[in-house]
């Protein structure tokens, strides 16, 4: 049994059943045996799982672009920012950082993350700044990215058995083993449940990821101003919600391999759901930000690479440009990350705006 399987059954014995979102919680973030505690797990080809960022650099080279086309559009007063949250191993931001002069500001709360990431991007200087938390995020404008965060958050898991919804929770069994066990819903899920009446399926499961719906609610609330962009695999949900996905999207992740076999080698995996973009969009709309757009990445990053791709019409591409390329396909096509990854921009206008203000101190 590993360690962290060893604290988590200690507190199951001394505690009795604990909800699924908090075994999620610690399985990924305790801060010595979570899968992220220790600081930056090893993503791609040699590590359980692959994300935009591991494609290559042509990723934050677009979205460096994208920082100069909204910092241009954008009063500079109080200077123009790139935020970024769940920087993890700090690739992003060193790649956004050599193709663009934007200072950079990462959130994380995380020391062992932190670490790293302060290693990697050394060369930066004071470019490059850290917050624990986006409360502490300074007035100013800014474009806020975040790959993949909202889809890593601890989720609620329930079940819909004789007619109701339960939560799923995880209790000790015998022989070092752990099993689900069903308690009454946390009361801040039922609105959401009752906001889409089914028909569900005898022993359906579905996630109600609350953590990202605070977070809207975090950044609804910071000082700063501008663009965030959202990019992660996910649906709306009538779709996420069907009668197709009778588990749910809930799956572990351990060395390119995918399941559902959740409770085994917690600790060890990444545990992932899919972003169930209707709450966030409702969610940011009730917290005062607009949703600008929302497009396949796909869609989005063609668009960006507009200029690029112009660029080399009628030349044979050199090795380079060739790399890029296929960093671009990766990125792009359908069959690739092209449209099971979304980008969903909000916008947010200073808090200074009555409007915000109000929404801001509603969601408080
Ligand atoms: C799936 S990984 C994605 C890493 C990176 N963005 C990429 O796309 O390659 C999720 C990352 O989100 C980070 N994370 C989770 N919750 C966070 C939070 N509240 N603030 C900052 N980072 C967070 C984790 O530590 C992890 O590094």
């Amino acid at each position: 049994m590993n360690a962290f399987l060893t604290h988590l059954r200690s507190q199951l014995q001394q505690r009795g059943p604990m909800r699924w979102a908090e075994v999620m919680q610690q399985a990924l973030y305790h801060p010595q045996l979570g899968y992220y505690g220790a600081g930056p797990r090893t993503l791609g080809r040699r590590g359980d799982f692959f994300t935009a960022v591991q494609a290559g650099p042509l990723y934050g080279r677009l979205l460096a672009q994208l920082a100069d086309q909204t910092a241009a559009s954008r009063s500079a007063a109080n200077g123009f920012t790139i935020i970024e949250q769940g920087a993890h191993d700090g690739q992003l931001a060193q790649d956004i950082l050599q193709h663009c002069q934007h200072p950079y500001l990462i959130v994380e709360p995380q020391p062992a993350m932190r670490q790293a990431q302060q290693q990697r991007l050394a060369d930066f200087g004071t470019r490059v700044r850290w917050v624990e938390r986006a409360s502490d995020i300074p007035a100013q404008a800014a474009l806020w990215i975040c790959n993949e965060l909202l889809d890593a958050f601890a989720v609620h898991r329930l079940q819909w058995s004789g007619g109701r919804w339960w939560e799923m929770a995880v209790q000790a069994a015998d022989h070092d083993g752990l099993q689900w066990n069903l308690l009454e819903p946390d009361a801040a899920l039922l609105p959401l449940l009752a906001a889409h009446p089914g028909p569900w399926l005898e022993d359906q499961c579905i996630e109600i990821n609350l953590a990202a719906l605070h977070w809207i609610d975090e950044v609804a609330q910071s000082a700063f101003e501008g663009l965030i962009c959202i990019a992660d695999y996910g649906m709306d949900e009538e779709e996420l919600w069907s009668l197709e996905r009778p588990k749910g999207t809930l799956r572990r992740y351990q060395q390119h391999r995918c399941d559902d076999d959740l409770l085994k080698e917690l600790g060890e995996c990444d545990l992932t759901s899919h972003v169930n973009f209707s709450q966030v969009r409702r969610r940011a709309t009730e917290a005062g930000l607009r949703v600008r757009d929302e497009q396949p990445q796909g869609i989005f990053l063609t668009h960006l690479a507009k200029p690029w791709l112009g660029s080399l019409e009628g030349k044979p591409p050199d090795a380079a440009q060739a790399a890029l390329l296929r960093q671009f396909h990766t990125l792009t096509h359908p069959s690739q990350m092209g449209s099971a990854f979304r980008v969903l921009t909000l916008e947010k206008e200073a808090l200074t705006n009555p409007i915000c203000q109000q929404a801001a101190a509603t969601h408080h």
